[in-house]
């Protein structure tokens, strides 16, 4: 019998390399740590092994379809699916960049939003009954849903939007930052806000689609780690990358045929009302 399989995305670092070492620790099974750059991640590897501990490795750049495509071939032909999937991999540019704001939320969105919905795209087909998919949000994302105009709020909230419906509207969202429209449009001025907004629409979506799926008991959240001391946040926050960690892990680890939670945001392990 193959062994099971936990994947988690740009866990070279920060909470990512701290969800990697949690499941090393409780997950019964390989656990991979991917990095876009593989000389950071097989250094993570490295440091890890010095703790006792044995993740695997594999390259995975959630913006390069090839990459997206290598890491899915792999799993498939060595695993034959995937038992857990923790989309963590996200930028975030600082307060002071002086990149003009077009240029942020263009890849901002490409990265948090595009990137993980690509490796959802190859991976949810890969997940075997029983899996568990954690998609790390942030707070950010729920304050920018309360901060849209409530005509374009309802756009995002709505019982019935579509996938495809969800990339037209962050798609609109980009457009708009680049001829200066988007507070006009409704959309806050947070690139970053945005994008995970995008990600906690897209979590909710993804649960209702997997009603009609064969596969049996998958569960599929989002979370927000809190505020986590990482480079993200230059080191501010109130929480180790291992309490960051500790929300996304319980989310990965639910126990077989919990039920719930199902398509919710989480922080600190309870629900988040957004809608
Ligand atoms: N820190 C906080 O307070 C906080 C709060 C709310 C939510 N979050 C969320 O928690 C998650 C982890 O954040 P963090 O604080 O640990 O950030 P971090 O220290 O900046 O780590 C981000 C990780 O994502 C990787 N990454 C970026 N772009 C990638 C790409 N295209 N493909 C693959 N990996 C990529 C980075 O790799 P490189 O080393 O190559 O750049 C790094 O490993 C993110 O989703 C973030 O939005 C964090």
């Amino acid at each position: 019998m193959t062994s099971r399989v936990a994947v988690v995305t740009g866990s070279n670092k920060g909470i990512g390399f701290s969800i990697v070492r949690a499941l090393c620790k409780q997950f019964d099974g390989d656990v991979y740590l991917t990095a876009r750059d593989e000389e950071r991640g097989k250094k993570a590897v490295e440091d890890l092994e010095e703790e006792g501990l044995h993740p695997k490795f594999h390259q995975l750049d959630i913006t390069n379809q090839k990459s997206i495509d290598n890491l899915q071939k792999y799993l498939k032909d060595k695993y034959g699916g995937l038992d857990v999937l923790v989309n963590n991999a996200s930028i975030a540019y600082k307060v002071k960049d002086v990149t003009p704001f077009a240029e942020q939320a263009k890849y901002t969105i490409a990265c948090n939003f595009t990137g993980t919905l690509d490796v959802c795209k190859a991976l949810l087909p890969l997940i075997k009954p029983h899996g568990r998919v954690v998609n790390v949000a942030s707070g950010s994302g729920t304050r920018a849903l309360d901060k849209m105009s409530s005509e374009r709020a309802s756009k995002f909230k709505a019982l019935d939007l579509t996938e495809t419906e969800l990339v037209s509207l962050l798609e609109d969202f980009v457009n708009a930052a680049s001829d200066g429209t988007h507070t006009e449009k409704g959309y806050p001025n947070s690139a970053y806000g945005t994008s995970k907004a995008g990600v906690i629409v897209l979590t909710g979506i993804q649960a209702r689609d997997l009603k009609n799926d064969p596969r049996e008991d998958i569960l599929i959240n989002a979370c927000c780690p809190g505020h986590v001391q990482t480079d993200m946040s230059s080191h501010q926050g109130t929480k180790t990358p291992d309490e960051g960690a500790e929300t996304p892990v319980y989310l990965a680890l639910l126990p077989p045929n919990a039920g719930q939670p199902q398509g919710e945001m989480l922080s600190d392990k309870k629900i988040v009302k957004w809608r």
